[in-house]
């Protein structure tokens, strides 16, 4: 089983962009977490952070169409809110993409309750941290384990 850790703008920033807001670790000691969990569990991990929508949406393409990973954990950063581009890249993908992020989107700006990739993400996890990492990469083993591409469009009894 091989995931994707997949970052978004101003996330290579952690550690030092509003800490009261994203905490204090770095992205590269989220990631570092994120792989002794992966060790444990027998699975692959691979991490990219990108600026650039242009680059994430080239990823995104390489990674799913070439079945690089079975699952994309994405952490869009403020893309969430209007990258129609991404979110019809994601909607392209034969493999699962969840959406995560580190703060609780809605209890935020207004601006931030809404996001143009949920409709295609199968899940999103928001609020809880580098938490919400970890619950997307159990996230991940369970939809793969289950075979579900996105709840909803699958078999339930699985869930
Ligand atoms: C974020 C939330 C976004 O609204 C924001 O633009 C980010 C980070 C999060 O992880 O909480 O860059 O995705």
């Amino acid at each position: 089983m091989k995931l994707l850790f997949l970052n978004g703008p101003n996330l290579n920033l952690l550690g030092n962009r509003e800490p009261d807001v994203y905490g204090h670790l770095t992205l590269a000691q989220i990631n570092h977490q994120i792989e002794r969990l992966a060790a444990a569990y027998h699975v692959e991990v691979r991490f990219f952070q990108s600026n650039h929508e242009g680059t994430l949406i080239d990823v995104l393409q390489q990674t799913g169409l070439n079945q690089e990973a079975d699952c994309i954990i994405f952490n869009p950063g403020a893309l969430t809110h209007y990258s129609y581009a991404l979110r019809d890249a994601i909607a392209a993908l034969p493999i699962p993409v969840i959406e995560v992020h580190l703060s609780n989107l809605y209890q935020r700006e207004e601006f931030r309750h809404r996001s143009v990739i949920a409709p295609v993400a199968a899940g999103q996890i928001s609020g809880l941290g580098i938490g919400s990492y970890f619950a997307g990469f159990f996230a991940a083993l369970h939809l793969l384990k289950h075979n579900i591409f996105r709840p909803g469009n699958e078999e339930t009894d699985a869930l």
